[in-house]
Order: C-alpha cells, then structure tokens, then sequence
C-alpha cells in the first residue's frame, strides 16, 4: 500500500484524470488503418456510457492506496473495451439497434462489420494487458464467463429452460464476472493481501449482479429514449428476470398470443419488480457489507456511493 488520497475534491480530480487516460487509451488502441473498424470503434466509444466497470476498478484502487493512475487507467481500458465488445455482439445476437443513443454497430454497419468490430475491440485487450502478467488470467477468466454467459442464456431461451436459478447462473457468468474481475485487478495492482482481494471481489461480484436485475427491470419498466438501447428485449426474447421470476419460459403456450405483452403486463401487475428490486437492494447491501476491510477514506465512500447509484439509477 502506498499513499490514500485525502480529500474528496482530490479523489475526485484523480478519477476524472484516471477516467481521461482511459478514454485516450482505448482510442489509441483501436485507432485500425482500416477504415470501418476504426470509425465502428469510434462510433461505439465516443457514445459514451457510464463507465461504470473502468470507475470501479480505479477507485477500488485508490481505495487501497494505489497512487499511480497511469498505471491503473490501462487496465481499466481493457475491462471497458471488453464490455464494449461485448454489448457490440450482443446487439447482433439479441437485434439490438440502438446502443448509448445512437444506431448500434450492427445496425449502421451490419451484421458483418458489426461481428468483426467486437472481435477488433476484444482483441485490443491483448495489447493493452500486454504488460500486466497475471492480472490477464483474471480478465481472460472473465472474458470466458461472459461468452459463457451468453451462450448459456441462448440455449435456455431456445430450450425453454430459463428458470430462476439458471437466470442467477446466467447474470453471474455474463456480467458480475467482469465487475468481480475490475474490483480484483484494482485490488492486485493497490498489492494488497488476500483477503482484502477476496473482499473487493466480493463486492465487485455482488454488485454485477444487482447491476444486472436492474437492467432487467428496466428492459421492462424504462423507455427507450432514456435508456438510450433497444428496450423490451427481455421479454419478446422469453428470458430477463421477469420471465425468470414467473418460473421460466416453460409454460410459454398461454402466452403464445402475444408473449412480449404478457409477460411485462404479468411484471407489471404483479410484484415481480419489487421482488427483483428488493433481491438488487440485498445484494447492494451485501457488496457495501464486504467493504468494512478498507479504510476509512474518501474512496471507500465513493465505492459506496457507486453500489448505490446501481439501485438507484434510471436509464
Ligand atoms: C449494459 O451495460 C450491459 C449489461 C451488462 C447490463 P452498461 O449499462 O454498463 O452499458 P453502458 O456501457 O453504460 O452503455
Ligand atoms: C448485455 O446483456 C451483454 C452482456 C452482459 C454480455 P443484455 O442483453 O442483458 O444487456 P442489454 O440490455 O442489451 O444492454
Ligand atoms: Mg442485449
């Protein structure tokens, strides 16, 4: 552990610095001399996001007395492209065709172009891990889940298995493995001991999972302007926490008239979305839990203050 940082305007200047190298980065990194990848990639970052993944392994970093930003801001590029790689493809997969407010790669592109721009952003992560020896086995571990992720969900839509326990195993595999994986890299790059790692792990595990029943919920309940993505998904696709929390999309049959309409009526009538919101609030709760390992300091809070803005958010 080195220095913490120790005023809240201090930390906060360091990640607006740390989240600047991150953008710089990934447009270094994927800045192709072939046209379409290097404006599909541009297209797809400067949208924005909420950078969420790259905030949470640099303040979990900070956190833990890490004081070289540079030396965080790479990694947390990574865990950003690998995600944007990874909503680039599910775009395609799940006919998304709108994406942080704008058309989607797939749907300005193609399916061709938009199928080679992720493999482009996926591939970039090599080279910005390049340097960071076994930090790359926890995001390839997680790069694996996430593939995994979606794979599983695939095949429990199409085989009408998609139950509550393989919804839990989907989320846990498609996005808590990439949050768990920016909280340990931001903990292992601070060379803390391993159970504060565990901790953060923890925390950064739990907190995907909540991240992901509230997407789900507001699939359902937000419209498509202030999510700024294609909404409704879930549900005309018999699979999200709405379908998993009615037992599965087993008993598709009554609902063959119209599937999308019944299910979010279903959610919306009934107490599914405050029964998945209640379980995001518990596991939120939990996550700020594991953090009593840290120190009391501005990024601790930050950290906190993160969980909450993961049951609280809107779009
Ligand atoms: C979208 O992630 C995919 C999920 C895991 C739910 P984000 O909601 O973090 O997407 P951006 O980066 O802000 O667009
Ligand atoms: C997004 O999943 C991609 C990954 C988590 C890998 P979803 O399909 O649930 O998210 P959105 O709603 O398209 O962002
Ligand atoms: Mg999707």
């Amino acid at each position: 552990m080195t220095g913490t940082v120790a005023s809240p305007a201090r930390l906060s200047k360091r990640i607006d610095d740390g989240l600047a190298a991150v953008e710089r980065a990934m447009l270094d990194v994927t800045d192709s001399q072939v046209e379409v990848l290097r404006e599909a990639s541009r297209h797809i970052l400067s949208a924005g996001g909420k950078r969420i993944r790259p905030r949470l392994l640099l303040l979990t970093y900070l956190a833990l007395g890490g004081d070289d930003i540079a030396l965080a801001a790479r990694p947390a590029a990574a865990v950003e492209l690998m995600h944007t790689a990874s909503v680039v493809h599910d775009d395609i997969n799940d006919h998304g065709i709108m994406r942080r407010g704008r058309p989607s790669v797939n749907a300005a592109w193609g399916r061709t172009f938009a199928l080679l721009t992720g493999d482009f952003l996926f591939t970039a992560v090599y080279e910005l891990m390049a340097p960071y020896q076994e930090l790359n086995v926890d995001l390839a571990r997680a790069a694996t889940a996430l593939v995994e992720g979606e794979t599983l969900q695939a095949s429990a839509v199409k085989n009408s298995t998609f139950t509550r326990e393989v919804y839990m195993e989907i989320i846990a595999l498609k996005t808590a493995a990439l949050f768990r994986a920016a909280a340990v890299i931001g903990a292992k790059l601070a060379e803390t001991d391993r159970d504060t790692i565990d901790a953060l792990a923890d925390f950064g595990y739990k907190l995907g999972l909540a991240f992901q029943i509230i997407d789900d919920i507001l699939d359902i309940v937000a419209d498509e302007e202030s999510l700024g993505k294609t909404s409704g998904l879930d549900c005309r696709q018999g699979r999200g926490v709405a379908v998993a929390l009615r037992g599965g999309n087993g008993n598709g049959s009554a609902l063959a008239a119209n599937p999308v309409d019944a299910i979010k009526r279903q959610a919306m009538e009934g107490d599914t979305i405050d029964e998945a919101r209640s379980q995001a609030g518990r596991l939120v709760k939990s996550a700020v839990d594991a953090l009593s390992v840290l120190p009391s300091t501005p990024a601790k809070a930050a950290l906190e203050e993160l969980a909450l803005t993961v049951i609280e958010r809107d779009a």
